[in-house]
């Protein structure tokens, strides 16, 4: 294992979180809360699956009593694509303008939002904005309007963090654009418009928490990075003890809610503590960072073949972010143990307070997150959502183009790594 020593270590890190309303009918409250901002002409995004929930429409129905007018935008693309997104930033542009914007949704509405904000606010095209090398990674210069995120998941913890991921077509590649001006202005967290998610969204997102959690948890310490002058501060700038401290209440939350909230939707209790446990986990990962399992994400999600999971819009092919992450954990932490054998081990214990360490230490965790996949019915590895032996190289170069999100592991990874990683995983049980 390499272990990272600094010449002149850092010092300093940096934790950033939007306001936050949590708990049922906090969305009730975002006419009154819009109102003080001055805003007259709000802008609602969210998808088709949610909007016939008919909780958007709630909501914008709700500012008119502050004499807010509210329109719904309701043609997310479930998992957002450049063309989707420039498809909502065009509908802003010629509907507007705009002084404000709810997202209601899934990441992907929220992702979404994010962009027509940016775009709405800033000058300039989509590509722009996208970090290098895929676009220019220019600096939004504007402010942007408020923005009141309201997840209708328990997953992605899009509502706290500063970034938007969206799927480049043309060249089948996930990147996304990072501004700590795209952060939510406010995070509105109301557990009752969770209680529609279909089970398979429920065990998809669900995953997101938990490796949004362990991914942070056992990122590379603050400290072993080179020390940054202030201008090239990053968002996320690896485990620190303010994360640290989120990540283990979410692990916690999801031990005790997880299992239930996706064989019983029903169940206020368990919906409000996955409710927490993402709130949680995106207030540390969106200042930690993440690692292996979503920089592996990206090409398993970006290079998907004909698997069609259920509870998801049923007309195109799709690994869906939460479950594309998942499916390599097992595997990625086996491979990054010896870098923090303590904080695998006491991960592994919040997830399952009951599991007892195995003969290979090594291997608790693994047996851990394998156990819960099973029981909450993600795919056996990569295998299942229709990878073979002969994908592995293309994976690969996908993953090795996340230098971002590599730059955060608690450990040097190569090709011949990730190329294991990925072999591991074609079949996990
Ligand atoms: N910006 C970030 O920090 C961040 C972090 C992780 C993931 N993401 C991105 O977020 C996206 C995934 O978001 P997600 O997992 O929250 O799901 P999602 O927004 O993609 O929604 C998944 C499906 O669930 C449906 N749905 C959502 N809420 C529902 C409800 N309450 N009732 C009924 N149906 C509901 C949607 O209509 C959709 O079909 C991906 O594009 C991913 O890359 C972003
Ligand atoms: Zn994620």
């Amino acid at each position: 294992m390499a272990a990272y020593s600094p010449a002149d270590p850092e010092s300093v890190f940096t934790y950033g979180a939007p306001q936050l309303k949590f708990g049922t009918g906090a969305a009730d409250e975002i006419g009154y809360d819009l109102s003080l901002t001055g805003a007259h002409r709000v802008l609602v995004v969210t998808d088709p699956g949610v909007a016939a929930t008919g909780t958007p429409q709630r909501v914008a129905d709700q500012m008119g009593r502050f004499g807010i007018e509210a329109q719904v935008f309701d043609e997310v693309h479930v998992e957002p694509t450049d063309e989707s997104l420039e498809r909502a930033v065009a509908w802003a542009r010629d509907n507007g303008p705009w002084d404000a914007i709810v997202a209601v949704g899934g990441g992907s509405s929220i992702d979404t939002a994010k962009a027509v904000n940016l775009l709405t606010t800033n000058p300039g095209e989509l590509m722009d904005y996208i970090n290098k090398p895929v676009g220019g990674g220019r600096d939004p210069e504007q402010p942007l309007h408020p923005l009141v995120a309201v997840p209708t998941t328990t997953g992605t913890g899009s509502e706290s963090t500063t970034i938007c991921v969206l799927d480049v077509l043309s060249l089948k590649v996930k990147t996304g654009i990072s501004s700590a001006r795209l952060r939510p202005t406010m995070a509105v967290v109301d557990l009752s418009l969770t209680l529609s998610q279909p089970a398979g969204v429920t065990a998809a997102s669900g995953m997101d928490i938990l490796c949004h959690a362990l991914e942070s948890y056992t990122a590379r310490g603050y400290t072993t990075f080179e020390r940054k002058r202030p201008e090239q501060r990053v968002p996320y700038c690896g485990a620190n003890p303010i994360s640290d401290m989120w990540s283990e209440k979410a692990m916690s939350l999801l031990a005790d809610s997880f299992r239930t909230a996706v064989r019983d939707g029903s169940d206020v209790e368990a919906r409000g503590q996955m409710a927490l446990a993402a709130t949680f986990a995106g207030m540390g990962f969106g200042n930690a960072g993440v690692h292996i399992p979503h920089a592996n994400a990206y090409p398993i999600a970006g290079r998907v073949k004909d698997f069609h999971p259920k509870d998801y819009p049923p007309d195109e092919a799709m690994v869906p972010h939460g479950m594309s992450v998942a499916l390599t954990a097992p595997e990625a932490f086996r491979f990054t143990f010896d870098a923090s054998p303590e904080r695998h081990l006491r991960a592994a214990s919040l997830l399952d307070p009951r599991a007892t360490v195995t003969d290979d230490p090594a291997e608790f965790l693994p047996s851990v997150l394998t156990a819960l996949m099973r029981d909450i019915g993600i795919p056996n590895g990569i295998g299942a959502v229709g990878f073979g032996e002969d994908d592995v190289d293309d994976l690969v170069e996908g993953t090795m183009k996340q230098q971002r999100l590599l730059a955060t592991a608690p450990k040097d990874v190569t090709e011949h790594d990730v190329a294991g990683i990925f072999r591991r995983s074609l079949a996990l049980w």
